[in-house]
């Protein structure tokens, strides 16, 4: 524990609230840059609208990372978030410097963004678990917004992916390196 703190949780359970905030903040940080890579660097169609949606996204991440460290910090933490320590401990893997079109940055960012989301739900069971409702009301409330931003860059992909499916005959319509939907 690196600060006082008056919040009334064991400090064993503000240790490990820390611990999941931290990796929070390293995939935010990290899923931050990684959608401004494909905001910088996307081509071709609908160039604009997506230039302007990856921005949004970028935007929203970055209010997150910003929401992981202060509740690590009222935690009694120290916030791990420069780039290095962000990098030390993402969970992220890489961004796909090969992407170019718009169809490709989005299914960069699907694949990332639903890893990040993935660990935020964990956060939220950890967080019950823990019985800090606090933390858990925190990363539900970014775990919707990043399920809505979800839902507005897999809808980019809708049209192609089901033309693509009918031209080609296959039946699931699942974009190609994305894991099915839970309830598909
Ligand atoms: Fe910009």
């Amino acid at each position: 524990m690196k600060f006082p703190s008056h919040v009334s949780l064991s400090q064993e359970t503000r240790e490990e609230l820390i611990e999941l905030l931290n990796t929070c903040l390293a995939n935010a940080i990290d899923l931050h840059w990684q959608v401004k890579q494909a905001h910088w660097n996307v081509r071709g169609k609908h160039f604009i609208s997506r230039h302007e949606l990856f921005d949004a996204v970028a935007d929203h991440v970055r209010k997150h990372a910003d929401d992981f460290a202060e509740r690590a910090g009222a935690l009694g933490g120290y916030a791990e978030g420069t780039i290095r320590l962000a990098i030390r401990n993402s969970e992220l893997e890489e961004y796909d410097l090969a992407a170019v079109s718009g169809e490709e940055h989005v299914r960069a960012l699907l694949l990332r963004i639903t890893a990040y989301a993935a660990s935020i739900r964990q956060g939220i069971h950890r967080s019950e678990n823990l019985e800090d409702p606090v933390s858990e009301d925190l990363l539900t409330r970014i775990l919707a917004e990043v399920e809505q931003d979800l839902w507005f860059l897999e809808s980019h992909l809708y049209g192609s992916t089901v033309q693509a499916s009918r031209r080609e005959g296959t039946p699931t319509g699942i974009p190609e390196g994305l894991p099915p939907p839970p309830h598909a």
